[in-house]
């Protein structure tokens, strides 16, 4: 009997589920405002697809820096452009965490696009209109059926500017840092704090004042400033925000 009960709560709440929308969740902001971690756990909590669009920009970028694109500082954009179309990226479920890894060209590079020599370099690769374009593009196509939740910059006003759900996140430069250390120390990666303040100031600049897509927040996108939130009371709003966006 108990089995029969528990058969119709499980059917019913699949069919509560059924009922809502299958919406697209934009969620957009400063750089380690901690958009990714909100992201993948209400994706997992709500069943959605999560895509990391910043790591793609950052596979492209390892990419570059691997196959003599980057001069120094300088990029080779003719040869970036041509072989563009060879850079294929992708995301796979690692069964033994749950969470999707980014793939370049078949190999998994989860890790090394988290590297800070990636992120020194990856806000000029993105400032690059026909990166973006290409990049743009991928990501639609990903979430056309809905049922997505995507972080990025330029997620409400360009790749969803029809999103259901669009939220904008900020934290002072300095909460953001020491959350970057935190996480590069955790991984046993070298960090300095004073240099990983310098390049979220730097990203900062970089992404707000770049020609494509600058970094701003929507007009119908909802602000979180998540500065003095603890990671349940932001879980809490973002879930209370999907319900109403959902109904
Ligand atoms: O979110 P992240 O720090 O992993 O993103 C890496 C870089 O890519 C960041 O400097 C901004 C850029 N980016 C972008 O321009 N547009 C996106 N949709 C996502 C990231």
């Amino acid at each position: 009997m108990a089995g029969c009960a528990n058969k119709r709560i499980f059917g019913a709440v699949i069919q509560d589920m059924n009922r809502m929308k299958k919406i697209r969740i934009a969620i957009d902001g400063f750089s380690s405002c901690g958009k990714s971690t909100m992201a993948k756990s209400l994706a997992r909590a709500i069943g959605y697809t999560y895509i990391d669009s910043g790591a793609m920009y950052r596979a492209v970028t390892l990419y570059s820096m691997e196959h003599g694109i980057f001069e120094g500082d300088a990029i080779d954009t003719d040869r970036l452009c041509r072989e563009l179309a060879d850079i294929h990226i992708s995301f796979r479920i690692n069964p033994a965490t749950g969470l999707p890894e980014t793939y370049l060209n078949g190999e998994n590079v989860e890790s090394r696009i988290r590297g800070m020599e990636v992120s020194a370099k990856v806000s000029p690769i993105s400032a690059l209109g026909f990166v973006r374009e290409a990049m743009v593009e991928q990501q639609q196509r990903l979430g056309q059926e809905g049922g997505i939740v995507m972080d990025g910059r330029d997620i409400g006003t360009t790749v969803f500017p029809d999103a259901e759900l669009k939220i904008f996140v900020t934290a002072s430069p300095e909460v953001r840092a020491q959350r970057r250390y935190d996480e590069l120390k955790a991984k046993g990666m070298e960090a300095n704090f004073d240099e990983v303040l310098a390049n979220v100031k730097q990203r900062d600049y970089i992404d707000q004042h770049r020609e494509v897509s600058p970094l701003r927040k929507a007009e119908d996108a909802i602000l979180l400033d998540n500065t003095h939130l603890t990671i349940g009371q932001q879980q809490q709003w973002l879930l209370e925000r999907y319900d109403e966006a959902s109904k």
